[in-house]
């Protein structure tokens, strides 16, 4: 059941979707008013403003590993800033219907994105990824704040979560199972990214699945499946070949065009422990 009427986070209120575990004493609030930077949930505005003042916060914790533009990432240790990331975890819990959203947040690394302003660092959206993947995921959970949601931020999120699995010179995959709109992001994002490397690739190069995937990053399942979907691959004389319909070239124009913002891979200033 859900039971948090309405956040506010810095200049918005927004409507929460699903329940989130948020204390007792919290929920029963007509606004529950969040702190935009450390994410801290208070029961008034007077509470806020209070908070403000000793929290000093303009930008979230952790370490700024990319800046573009307006566009930031901070990659936050779910061990080092317990809090953070719990109230991170409790704030998209809102936006979640997962059963298992994992409130031990020490085995994930976050990656917040922000948009910078004259006032701070604002939160967009993030992801959170395993320390260590089993499964080869490289990402647990994805969220735009629904404020920012259909600008384009879920397929920045998405394209960053790539570029950290090349620099780990690794293909990966989100964890399953998705949400539909994390299922409509994702296909959107791989037959946009796909179509790309095709499309720039020397026509008398041919590409195999497996370069595919590691071009992109992408598994070679996802591969497989976003060229099967999209009608790409065609079987041929015992063999295949990558064939790309007017129609999904115009798409992809289309798609290029709104997406405005991209993630240049060599600005991110990071190494992968191992
Ligand atoms: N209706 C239809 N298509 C949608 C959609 C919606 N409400 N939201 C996203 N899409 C599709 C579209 O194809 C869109 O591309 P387009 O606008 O070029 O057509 C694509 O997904 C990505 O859109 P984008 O603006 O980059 O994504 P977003 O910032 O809205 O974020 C999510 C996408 C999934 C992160 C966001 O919807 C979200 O946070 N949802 C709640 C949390 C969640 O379900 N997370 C995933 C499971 S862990
Ligand atoms: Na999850």
């Amino acid at each position: 059941m859900k039971n948090i009427s309405l956040i506010e986070i810095g200049a918005h209120r927004v409507v929460p979707w699903y329940f989130s575990p948020y204390p007792e004493e919290y929920t029963k609030l007509p606004v529950l008013y969040l702190c935009e930077f450390c994410l801290l949930y208070v029961k008034s505005k007077t509470c806020l403003k209070r908070h403000r003042v000793k929290c000093g916060l303009f930008y979230p914790p952790g370490n700024e590993i990319y800046r573009k533009g307006e566009i930031s990432f901070f990659e936050i240790d779910g061990r080092k800033n317990r809090t953070y990331c719990h109230n991170l975890c409790l704030v998209a819990k809102l936006f979640l219907d997962h059963k298992t959203l994992y409130y031990d947040t020490d085995p994930f690394l976050f990656y917040v994105m922000t948009v910078r302003d004259e006032y701070g660092m604002h939160l967009v959206g993030y992801f959170s990824k395993e320390k260590e993947s089993v499964e080869n995921y490289n990402v647990a959970c994805i969220l735009t704040m629904p404020q920012h949601q259909r600008k384009g931020y879920g397929k920045l999120l998405i394209e960053f979560s790539y570029e950290l699995s090349k620099i780990e010179e690794k293909t990966g995959s989100p964890e399953k199972p998705l949400s539909d709109l994390g299922l409509l992001s994702y296909r959107s994002f791989w037959s946009q990214m796909i179509v790309e490397v095709l499309k720039t690739t020397d026509p008398s190069v041919h590409l195999s699945i497996e370069e595919v995937a590691k071009h992109t990053a992408f598994t070679v399942e996802d591969v497989m499946h976003t060229l099967t979907t999209n009608n790409i691959i065609r079987y041929f004389k015992g063999g295949y070949v990558f064939c790309l319909s007017q129609d999904l070239l115009d798409a992809h124009e289309k798609s290029m065009k709104k997406q405005r913002n991209r993630i240049d891979g060599d600005k991110i200033q990071w190494v992968p422990v191992d």
